[in-house]
């Protein structure tokens, strides 16, 4: 049965979407889609046109929906939550500063709506009780001589067990195994929203979300193995920079700084 977010979707309520929602920035400009290729594809063309920062591009089901490093993100139709903002952060701003911001609301969202203590796996996945239930794909462009745009989009796996679908990671999770209950992804969309503007609003005015971040990385302190295309690292994960790279201690002595665009994989240890 459609739930409230699939039905408001399918009528583009966008008055609907908003109710209670207090956003300066985030869902300035609402794009509801019933299916499309990826809402990260959707949000880079309107991002090209011009779109207002804060725009949003949510969807109900994706064909073709992205994950890091040219992966696909399956989700079933109407099961999850999938959307992408658009952002036009100020220059000279560590552009990874903009994904904290919105991986920290997502994670203050997943809390009010549930209760549920989501942590953050570096870069950029969200997970719960330690196992991944969502993930932050980042994407920007240059365009001539006008600033730069970043399109953040969010994949999380809402109300399906993560196990019962062919090509998701059996290691994944769900809001539903970890909370046991369906949850009201429109009002959970809401809540995340809410948060992603408000933490993107003091980022803005110059408050680094970068402190609060780092709390919710459950990665630093990890021993971690991280591939590199063919190359892998092991060591142990002390800490992540402003820029968001994280830097490991390899047996060795070794202090290597990773970017998160140079990450194949990276597994945590013990
Ligand atoms: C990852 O963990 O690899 C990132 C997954 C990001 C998936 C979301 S779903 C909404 C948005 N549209 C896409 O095509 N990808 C992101």
């Amino acid at each position: 049965m459609a739930d409230r977010l699939s039905e408001l979707i399918r009528r583009d309520a966008q008055e609907g979407l908003r109710e209670g929602w207090r956003c300066e920035i985030a869902g300035r400009e609402i794009y509801c889609l019933v299916e499309t290729s990826s809402t990260n594809h959707v949000a880079l063309n309107l991002g090209r046109q011009g779109a207002l920062e804060g725009t949003l591009v949510v969807a109900d089901a994706q064909s073709a929906g992205r994950g890091r490093l040219g992966r696909a993100w399956l989700a079933p139709p109407g099961t999850s939550l999938l959307f992408s903002i658009i952002f036009r952060p100020p220059p000279g701003r560590p552009p990874f500063q903009t994904i904290m911001a919105v991986a920290l609301g997502v994670a203050r969202g997943i809390a009010a709506e549930t209760g549920l203590v989501a942590s953050l796996k570096w870069p950029n996945d969200v997970l719960l009780n330690g196992r991944k239930a969502g993930g932050l794909l980042a994407e920007s462009e240059a365009q001539g001589a006008l600033p730069e745009f970043m399109v953040v989009g969010v994949g999380l796996n809402v109300n399906f067990l993560a196990r019962s679908v062919p090509g998701i990671p059996a290691e994944a999770t769900s809001l539903l195994e970890a909370s046991e209950r369906e949850v009201d992804r429109c009002a959970l969309l809401r809540r995340i929203l809410q948060a992603v503007d408000e933490e993107y609003v003091q980022f803005r005015r110059g408050v680094s979300p970068y402190a609060r971040w780092v709390e919710a990385l459950a990665t630093v302190g990890k021993e971690v193995v991280v591939e590199l295309g063919r190359d892998q690292i092991r060591g142990r994960a002390e800490r992540a920079d402003e820029s968001g790279a994280l830097w490991v201690h390899e047996a060795s002595g070794t202090q290597r700084r990773i970017l998160a665009g140079d990450v194949t994989h990276l597994r945590t240890e013990g």
